[in-house]
């Protein structure tokens, strides 16, 4: 199986199944001398655990544990890796119903790649979306050492099924961290509660959208042929899993606009260029422009919903009924949110690294404005 890696610079590994025993990941490329611990890691990780109120019922605890690339609590320039030991795995409903693949899920197409025999079942196995714990776990390192540059990167719900919480701020994505469905307001979260409940209620799921916000991007980021910046953030982003589209600036607006209407400013900003409206989301020609870089990325409704599906018998080719119980998010949106921003702050140092960025140790110095940053970073309320 190919493709478990990510990253040039900054390269990331992961590793695990769905109900194997443990899942984790590889970080290579990380300078020394970074200080690194489980706590900080936990208040990204929170944000995309499974066994809230609107989510699975899988209850992992999803306790980072760091097993190399650390000597007294920093980095030592070898490879960090860290696992999480997967606690909450029941398998019987996947041994019963190993024959009948999930519609919307990837079963049938990894039995046909892998082989029936070899396809590991049990919950999606590989290509079970408990593989994102690990790439959550790897962004917040990432996002650490982004902090030191200025960089800021945050996320929210911006669309649940046909209701649109418009284009937010900054500000607003980041306090979306405090609410469980991660939306912009306190106003927004109530009307997703009452969606939500409603979806379940008719055992139904909703699919929507992520906007992520890049803040402090060098202007000069990125390069202008086949490694252009936008195409490597559509690249991560849509390799997280139930992602169905990815929108850069005012992308699916400016596809249906004159260009009279995008017609965008330059002006100078206390002798900082940049853009009046930012249509593009911060990147011209591949190459970052300074300002903010926002995207947003798509995802489908959660497939496993709590009712009939049709499929096969792969066995005899007959078709047959499942039923999906027990374990289901009504929409996977307010989970992927983590996982996009994760990706955002991995995909970012990877090309800082690449421009030539994070090649010393990292002194106590920078250490402590970190750590002090990482507290602001986490207490930032909505305006
Ligand atoms: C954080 C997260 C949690 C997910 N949880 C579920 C889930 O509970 N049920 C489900 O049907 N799909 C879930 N998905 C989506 C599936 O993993 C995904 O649809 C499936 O692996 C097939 O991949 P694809 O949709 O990208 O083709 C989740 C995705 C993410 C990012």
């Amino acid at each position: 199986m190919a493709g478990n890696t990510y990253g040039s610079s900054f390269r990331i590994t992961t590793f695990g199944e769905s109900h194997g025993k443990v899942n984790g990941v590889v970080m290579d490329g990380l300078p020394s001398g970074l200080m690194v611990n489980e706590k900080e890691m936990s208040d990204d990780l929170i944000l995309r655990k499974p066994g809230k109120k609107y989510s699975t019922k899988r209850n992992e605890d999803d306790i980072p544990e760091i097993i190399s690339g650390i000597f007294n609590g920093k980095t030592t320039g070898a490879p960090l890796t860290i696992i999480f030991h997967n606690m909450d795995v029941e398998s019987s409903y996947y041994e019963r119903n190993r024959f009948f693949p999930r519609p919307g899920h990837a079963d049938l197409p990894a039995m046909i790649k892998y082989g029936y025999d070899n396809w590991d079942f049990r919950g999606g196995g590989r290509l079970s979306a408990r593989e994102t714990v690990s790439r959550v776990v790897a962004g917040s390192v990432a996002r650490k050492l982004l902090l030191l540059k200025g960089i800021v990167v945050a996320g929210c719900v911006s669309s649940l099924g046909d209701m649109e919480f418009g284009m937010v701020s900054l500000e607003d994505c980041l306090s979306s961290r405090r609410r469980e469905l991660r939306t912009p307001s306190d106003s927004y979260e109530k009307i997703a509660e009452g969606l939500l409940q409603k979806i379940i209620s008719e055992n139904d799921s909703v699919g929507g959208s992520v906007q992520i916000i890049v803040r402090g991007v060098p202007a000069g980021l990125g390069e202008p042929v086949f490694d252009k910046l936008k195409a490597n953030i559509a690249y991560a982003m849509l390799g997280i899993p139930g992602s169905t589209y990815f929108e850069m600036g005012d992308g699916l607006k400016q596809s249906r606009s004159r260009g009279s209407e995008m017609m965008d400013k330059i002006v100078n900003r206390d002798g900082k260029y940049s853009w009046v409206k930012n249509h593009s989301g911060g990147i011209l020609g591949g190459i970052a422009t300074g300002d903010d870089i926002f995207f947003r990325i798509g995802f489908k409704p959660t497939s496993s919903i709590p009712r009939v599906h049709d499929t096969v018998d792969i066995r005899s080719g007959s078709a047959v009924e499942i039923k999906i119980v027990g374990r289901h998010d009504p929409s996977i949106v307010p989970r992927a949110v983590a996982v996009a921003e994760s990706m955002a702050c991995i995909l970012i140092l990877d090309q800082l690294m690449l421009s030539g960025e994070f090649r010393k140790p990292i002194t106590d110095d920078e250490n402590r404005i970190m750590n002090e940053l990482w507290k602001t970073y986490q207490r930032v309320e909505s305006k």
